[in-house]
């Protein structure tokens, strides 16, 4: 057991928590969509209007504020027209990007916000650029945001939605420096400000406009999109995207379910990065925006390891240990640090994809350890972030791995604070001081088993978040943390 002392100050607030940070990201890849999150009318499986009601009453419990869709890749060769009208005549095309599957269409834009309505969350589309056209994507928007007479609008009106939707959130090219078209920043900056002129917010819909940003440590993207955004009438987006994975090594990505302790301290180096890498992002924004005019959207973000054996290479599918739970732990508890300028996150994927929070076979369906994680943090949603830091270990690792990763946020005078243990041998035992608030009562949950644990279609509940005890003592709250687990605590 190794001892630690916390202080939170709660009169020091950091950012505010905008819910968009627990936000996610599904893509036509694999059996996100399809399978995941829609199975069609005639599908055995319970659902709405073909989107399965288990995926939607698990998204609404950890209050998913945000997706993103079509994609990722996809959407920069995504026809938003081709999944539109009568579902037997829609276009059918090849996913060239995930393993050239038939993509029939049959989840389009009106399923979308369908499901977005059913879970009670932000829409956010990305537009296609890399193989679109302005006057694509610029209909698009009037398509969906439109309440007047015109071409677009009643288009919409024929295919049964008389009102319009409200979207804030437009992503206009997805990862424009690879997939989507190979540019350089300029030209792609140049593009980005012709495309965005062209989508208008129409019947009092006001579009929150992000710009394709840069890959992991690619800080001259950030600052060739920083130099070029502004004009003379000011900032054309709201915020530049962020993609990040935690792959140590993309030749050997190792196995989701199968690792050694070194290859678990050599991901956590890599996700630790995360801070240094939105520290750096943020430094360079700071000198062209000091108000903080324009976000950082980490708009993918998780863990990507081998497929599981046996099934499709292009389908990205894996599965979820309580390494994956750490991972979002410590991602999570980095956000909300940043929240200044971090407004948006969006984990990669939502369901059946990378560090999926949701997998499904068949009619079954189970929540991941990731999952869980968002279930803990969900409270520190709408809350101020205030200055939390914790005397810290490392663990080992090439890259020094700190035992303890944590955040505190308050909302309506109760105290939130997320913490995890990532030692797989040895219990934290924190006390923490709190400043600027009395503490009279506390209460948590834990997430914790081996860092192997999974659940499984057989052992749906084997990794499950249960109640975590902690005490007030002369003033500080006493929490003793096993090894690998994550808590939340809350205290008013
Ligand atoms: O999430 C999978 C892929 O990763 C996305 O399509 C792409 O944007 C990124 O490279």
């Amino acid at each position: 057991m190794r001892t630690f002392d916390m202080l939170i100050n709660t009169e020091d607030v950091i950012g505010h928590i905008n819910p968009e940070i627990y936000g996610h990201f599904s893509e036509h890849l694999g059996r996100c969509i399809y399978n995941g999150i829609y199975v069609g009318e005639d599908s055995p499986i319970p659902n709405t209007h073909g989107i399965r009601n288990d995926v939607v009453e698990a998204f609404r419990n950890i209050k998913m504020p945000v997706i993103r869709w079509p994609g990722g890749c996809f959407a920069d060769e995504y026809h938003w027209r081709d999944g539109i009208g009568e579902k037997a005549s829609r276009k059918k095309m090849i996913n060239t990007n995930w393993g050239g599957v038939t993509e029939d269409n049959s989840f389009g834009t009106h399923e979308f916000m369908e499901f977005c309505d059913l879970v009670g969350c932000e829409p956010y589309i990305s537009g296609n650029v890399g193989s679109g056209t302005v006057q694509e994507l610029s209909e698009w928007v009037e398509y969906i945001t439109s309440g007047n007479v015109s071409p677009a609008a009643d288009e919409r009106r024929q295919n049964g939605r008389e009102e319009p939707w409200k979207l804030k959130y437009l992503g206009i090219g997805n990862e424009n420096w690879g997939c989507g078209g190979n540019m350089s920043v300029d030209h792609y900056c140049s593009l980005y400000k012709q495309f965005q002129t062209f989508c208008k917010d129409h019947s009092g819909n006001h579009l929150y406009k992000i710009a394709c940003g840069p890959s992991g440590s690619d800080y001259d993207w950030t600052e060739g999109m920083m130099k070029g955004l502004k004009t003379p009438a000011g900032w054309t987006a709201k915020g530049i995207s962020l993609h990040f994975y935690s792959v140590p090594d993309w030749n050997n990505k190792g196995s989701a379910l199968e690792f050694d302790e070194n290859e678990y301290l050599e991901l956590l180096g890599t996700v630790n990065f995360t801070d240094e890498l939105i520290t750096r992002h943020s430094q360079i924004m700071d000198r062209y925006d000091p108000k903080g005019e324009v976000a950082l959207i980490v708009d993918e973000w998780g863990t990507w390891f081998d497929v599981e054996p046996g099934t499709n290479p292009g389908f990205l599918y894996q599965q979820n240990t309580m390494r994956d739970a750490i991972v979002a732990a410590i991602s999570l508890n980095i956000f909300n640090r940043h929240s200044e300028r971090v407004k948006m996150a969006n984990i990669a994927q939502a369901v059946n994809v990378l560090q999926a929070l949701i997998l499904t076979e068949g009619e079954k369906m189970i929540k991941t350890p990731t999952y869980h994680v968002f279930d803990l943090f969900k409270e520190h949603q709408n809350g101020d972030a205030v200055y939390c830091c914790c005397q810290n270990e490392n663990i080992g690792g090439k890259k020094d791995v700190p035992m303890i990763t944590s955040s505190a946020s308050v909302k309506d005078g109760v105290l939130t604070i997320t913490a995890g243990n990532c030692s797989l041998a040895e219990s934290a035992d924190i006390t923490c001081s709190v400043h600027g608030m009395e503490i009279g009562t506390v209460s948590g949950r834990i997430l914790t088993n081996e860092v192997h644990a999974h659940n499984d279609f057989d052992a749906p509940d084997n990794v499950k978040i249960i109640p975590f005890t902690a005490a007030v003592r002369d003033g500080k709250i006493s929490m003793k943390l096993p090894p690998c687990s994550v808590v939340e605590v809350s205290a008013r």
